[in-house]
């Protein structure tokens, strides 16, 4: 099979919804004792979305993004054969979010399922994904990642509540043979990580009592100097692990586009694969770490920029631990993309970025 012909799996649209309310590093000093200055020198987050309001999931994000999504790309939500939802905070423990997607959009010939992999479930779902696509089992995939971060956020710890938010994005895979879409991917897993980053109870090992409850134990735990250890190396060791088998040189990269769980990881990165800091999206300063919903994210702020044909490379750390890289040629020229008729609440790069 030639090389043009061969079927791969190209993302052919982004989506993104984040909720309007603000929770800035002003609001958190009088939350707990911090600071903006230790906040934005040790992270670089400014602010992050907060989702309000007693009873809503991460399903009343992701179904505003996905409709985004379809509509940017003139889908017909039929069209759609399977949806993976990446998530850490589902709606419910079942069923699957993805369920509630599907039925709330009119994907009805779609099936649909949850993957959880903590912050890396997302790059794991795209995966998949590119998995059935190839196989020829699936023509049109929507992955979401969304997580409502508040949920299990504990606002009296400072070393975690600074840090995350809440937001969605999607993105629709299609199978393509025009020589873009994913070309490699590796994906890591080593429970070695498994004390540093947890939410204990709400499981069946630890079923919900009030003892879970009053010990606070539904709310993440993290011990951020390990985990920011492992991150540091594992997230550069894999993209020149991905660089490296693909030959490609720094100069052949368009966009880095990171998880953003702290900008001093993405900044490490970037440096160790030879590029400067403005190819990698980085957008933690608007949104902090929104787990899941980060890379579809960053992709919907630069897409206006990405042009056909574009290698980004895609990479990932979470709690687990959790990582990978994915590399990718982009399969169309974003600046022809059409504005939603939804507001997302996105903000959108800076003038000096745009
Ligand atoms: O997305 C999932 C994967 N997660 C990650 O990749 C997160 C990785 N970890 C990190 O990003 C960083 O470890 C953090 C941002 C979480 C923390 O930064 P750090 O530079 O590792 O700080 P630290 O935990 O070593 O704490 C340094 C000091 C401590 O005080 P002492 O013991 O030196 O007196 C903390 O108590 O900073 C203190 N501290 C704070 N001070 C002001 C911790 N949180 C705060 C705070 N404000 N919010």
């Amino acid at each position: 099979m030639s090389e043009a012909k061969k079927i791969r799996a190209a993302i052919t649209g982004v989506g993104a919804w984040v909720p309007p309310d603000k929770l800035t590093n002003a609001d958190l000093e009088k939350m707990v004792d911090t600071s903006d200055e230790w906040i934005t020198t040790r992270t670089g987050i400014k602010e992050r979305r907060i989702l309000k309001g007693e009873g809503k999931g991460i399903s009343e994000m992701a179904i505003p993004a996905v409709k985004v999504l379809l509509e940017k790309t003139g889908t017909d939500p039929k069209e759609i054969d399977l949806v993976i939802c990446a998530t850490v905070t589902p709606d419910m423990i079942f069923p699957a979010t993805a369920n509630i997607v599907q039925h709330a959009v009119g994907m009805t010939n779609a099936f649909g399922f949850d993957v959880e992999a903590a912050c890396s479930s997302f790059l794991y779902s795209l995966t998949i994904a590119r998995a059935y696509i190839e196989a020829g089992h699936a023509k049109k995939v929507v992955v979401i990642g969304a997580d409502k971060m508040s949920a299990i956020t504990n606002y009296e710890d400072r070393s975690t509540c600074i840090l995350f938010g809440d937001a969605a994005g999607a993105v629709l895979v299609e199978a393509c043979d025009d020589g873009t879409g994913i070309i490699d991917a590796r994906m890591y897993t080593d429970g070695v990580g498994i004390p540093y980053l947890y939410q204990k109870a709400g499981g069946s090992k630890y079923p919900p009592t009030i003892e879970t409850v009053t010990n606070k134990e539904h709310f993440l735990y993290q011990e951020g100097r390990p985990v920011f250890k492992f991150a540091v190396t594992k997230m550069a060791e894999v993209v020149l692990e991905i660089m490296e088998r693909n030959r490609l040189k720094s100069e052949d990269i368009a966009y880095l586009v990171p998880h953003q769980a702290n900008l001093r990881i993405i900044e490490a990165t970037a440096h160790r694969m030879g590029i400067p800091r403005e190819r990698a999206m980085i957008n933690i300063y608007r949104y902090g770490n929104t787990t899941n919903a980060t890379i579809p994210l960053a992709l919907y702020e630069w897409e206006h920029k990405l042009r056909k044909g574009d290698n980004l490379i895609l990479a990932t750390f979470g709690g687990g631990f959790t990582w990978g890289a994915m590399y990718m040629k982009w399969a169309y020229d974003g600046d022809k993309v059409p504005k939603p008729s939804i507001e997302t609440n996105v903000v959108g790069l800076p003038e000096a970025q745009s």
